[in-house]
């Protein structure tokens, strides 16, 4: 049972990656402009958006329980629209499945989920999942709140076709925003306050657009030219993909300064073998032959990958390649996970799937190992003096967190509010986190 009377309260749950959050933030704004008011923390929303991730199963079937999960005591349920990756992929599975959704709406058409609310409420189920996304960032209103750290889609979707991978087909084929749109985002956001931006896609650095002079420029360029921002103090990006990596790309990590010293750059595997097999297009030896020469324009670059282990056919050998990739490259954080054979992709079908008590094991070693290289990476930095951007309260009374320019959360008491760049004296690290002091009171 569900109610037909417009509804007034919002909630958007975001699950998976940082283009997913960013959606979500910008749906936020389109239900704002459309007159609803976002829910209390721990009230009832009279609309709920799922906004899904499809890159895993377990995150795909999470779509259900939590559709589930929104049933009231009294048997009725708000409205339910399932926005993001799932909604692309399973829209009329969906549909067919869960009569109390009553909008699917894709990536790429989110734009028009205020006309499927209005319809909604009067009873109308809909979905919408057109694709490509061109049309959607016009038709979005302005940016008018943002954090101290802001995120910003410039490039969407994905032509690189990873055999295990969906987001090609939930995303659609790469589009790069147009530079004057971006740059107008960008001065909205810190006029709204954001110190950092983030710039996102699904493969970042294949970015590419004209200046203002009409100039091509690729994604160092887009970089260089944000940099001028008067009130941007920080820029970082992700994901970028290692075939995508320019010499002014890696140049401009030694020439800008206030692009960071992080790279998120995923590999996947050290296995030469399994990167043939899951396309990558890229060997263990290319990939860190790159990062020699990122080091090389910045030598404390923090470096951060993605792993995925048991991929069908992966051998003990391969797995050890692996690790000793990792060794290798001592990363600074590192996100690894199981192979999970996706519906459609080229990887499901393959042979030799492996056992699930083996990818357990591997991940398990192939985390420890990540683990200790983190921790390593934050002991290091004990006795560094740095920049901390401050972006929240901390659990304590007085306590601020923020990030370093390496991105570890760094926690400390003192004189500080959100938004402000703060000196810091790196002084105690955990595995996850260091302890700083500020460091005008270390010198009172
Ligand atoms: N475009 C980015 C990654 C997007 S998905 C890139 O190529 O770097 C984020 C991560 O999820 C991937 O890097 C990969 O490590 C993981 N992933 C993607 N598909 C997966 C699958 N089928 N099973 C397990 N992990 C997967
Ligand atoms: Fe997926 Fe590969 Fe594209 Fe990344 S590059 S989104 S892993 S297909
Ligand atoms: Fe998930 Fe889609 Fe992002 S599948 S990781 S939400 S691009």
């Amino acid at each position: 049972m569900r109610s037909t009377s417009p509804p007034r309260t919002y909630r958007v749950k975001s699950f998976g990656c940082q283009m997913n959050v960013y959606d979500g933030e910008r749906m936020s704004e389109l239900l704002a402009e459309q007159g609803l008011t976002p829910a209390a923390d721990g009230a009832d929303a009279d609309l709920v958006v799922l906004n899904t991730c499809h890159i895993r199963e377990k995150a795909a079937d999470k779509v259900y329980s939590d559709i589930g999960r929104l049933r009231r005591e009294d048997g009725t349920t708000p409205l339910i629209a399932v926005a993001g990756c799932v909604a692309q992929a399973e829209g009329e599975e969906i549909m067919a499945r869960a009569p109390s959704v009553s909008m699917v709406v894709g990536p790429q058409a989110y734009h028009r989920l205020p006309e499927m609310v209005e319809r909604a409420a009067a009873g109308q189920r809909a979905t919408d999942t057109d694709m490509p996304a061109a049309a959607k960032f016009a038709a979005l209103p302005a940016r008018r709140r943002a954090g101290a750290s802001a995120f910003l889609t410039v490039q969407e979707g994905c032509d690189k076709f990873c055999t295990y991978c969906v987001v090609p087909y939930t995303r659609g084929a790469e589009i790069s925003r147009p530079f004057d749109d971006l740059l107008a985002e960008a001065e909205r956001l810190t006029e709204a306050g954001a110190r950092e931006i983030t710039l996102l896609g699904q493969n970042v650095n294949a970015w590419t657009g004209e200046d203002a002079k009409g100039r091509a420029i690729a994604f160092d360029g887009l970089v260089r030219e944000l940099a001028k921002l008067p009130d941007l103090q920080r820029i970082r990006y992700t994901t970028s993909h290692p075939n995508d990596v320019t010499e002014g790309l890696i140049a401009a990590h030694g020439e800008v300064s206030k692009l960071m010293p992080y790279l998120h750059l995923p590999v996947q595997s050290g296995s030469n073998p399994i990167l043939k097999a899951m396309n990558r297009s890229h060997t263990a030896e290319s990939y860190l032959r790159l990062l020699e020469r990122f080091r090389a324009a910045r030598p404390d670059i923090a470096l951060s990958g993605d792993f995925i282990v048991g991929f069908p056919g992966e051998t003990e050998q391969d797995f050890s390649d692996t690790l000793q990739l990792v060794d290798s490259v001592g990363y600074a954080q590192a996100f690894s996970f199981k192979y999970s054979p996706r519906p459609g992709t080229p990887a499901a079908t393959m042979e030799h799937q492996i056992a699930p008590g083996v990818m357990d094991e591997r991940l398990q070693r192939l985390q420890a190992a990540i683990n200790r290289d983190q921790y390593a990476f934050n002991r290091k930095s004990v006795g560094l003096r740095c920049d901390v951007l401050v972006e929240r309260k901390g659990k304590h009374p007085g306590q601020w967190l923020g990030k370093s320019p390496w991105l570890q959360s760094v926690h400390f008491e003192g004189d500080a509010k959100i938004g402000d760049m703060v000196t810091v004296d790196l002084a105690e690290a955990g595995p996850n986190s260091l302890r700083g002091i500020l460091a005008t009171q270390a010198a009172a």
